[in-house]
């Protein structure tokens, strides 16, 4: 069945929006290498993959559908945060919009009784739970450790330990292949 105009709109803003996520951890990524959190980058620049990850994964699923991708304009992010703290507190307060976002979505979708939509977004309703909680879960380990030195050493060693999931790794390699 053919995607309605009207839900080809709503996934395409979602694509921008994944983007648009992608650029705003790009750039705490940026702050946070250059305020001394190498770790908390490295988590961060990771995070921006599965941004675009997600992106992708909407992206394909349109065509899929015999949708036009159309991509909007993304804006500029933020480029200055007060602590690691404020940043991973922005970082949950984001990922609480995104996932309203995507509940959006799956409203309009059950609303045009697009059961196969539906069972795709279910993916990203599942995602957005674990996006909060590992943000959320950052946020309150360096509240924990309230600017304390040795705590913050630790935590940013433990963030410097994050690894991109396999599923991730080759679907970025797979998108970058077939843009070749
Ligand atoms: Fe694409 Fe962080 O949700």
């Amino acid at each position: 069945i053919m995607i309605s105009k009207k839900m080809t709109t709503a996934l395409n803003n979602q694509v921008t929006a994944e983007l648009y996520s992608s650029y705003l951890y790009v750039s705490m990524s940026a702050w946070l290498k250059a305020e001394g959190s190498p770790g908390a980058a490295h988590w961060m620049g990771l995070q921006a993959r599965e941004e675009v990850f997600h992106a992708m994964k909407m992206y394909n699923y349109i065509l899929d559908r015999g949708g036009q991708v159309k991509l909007g304009a993304i804006e500029a992010p933020p480029l200055k945060w007060k602590s690691p703290l404020d940043v991973f507190e922005a970082a949950y307060a984001h990922e609480q919009k995104v996932s309203a976002l995507i509940n959006n979505l799956m409203t309009l979708a059950k609303s045009e009784n697009d059961h196969a939509l539906e069972i795709f977004l279910q993916w990203f309703v599942t995602e957005q739970v674990e996006e909060e909680a590992s943000a959320l879960d950052v946020a309150q380990k360096y509240k924990l450790a309230a600017g304390q030195g040795a705590g913050l050493f630790m935590i940013d060693q433990e963030l410097g330990g994050r690894a991109l999931s396999a599923e991730v790794k080759d679907a970025l390699t797979a998108t970058l292949t077939a843009a070749d």
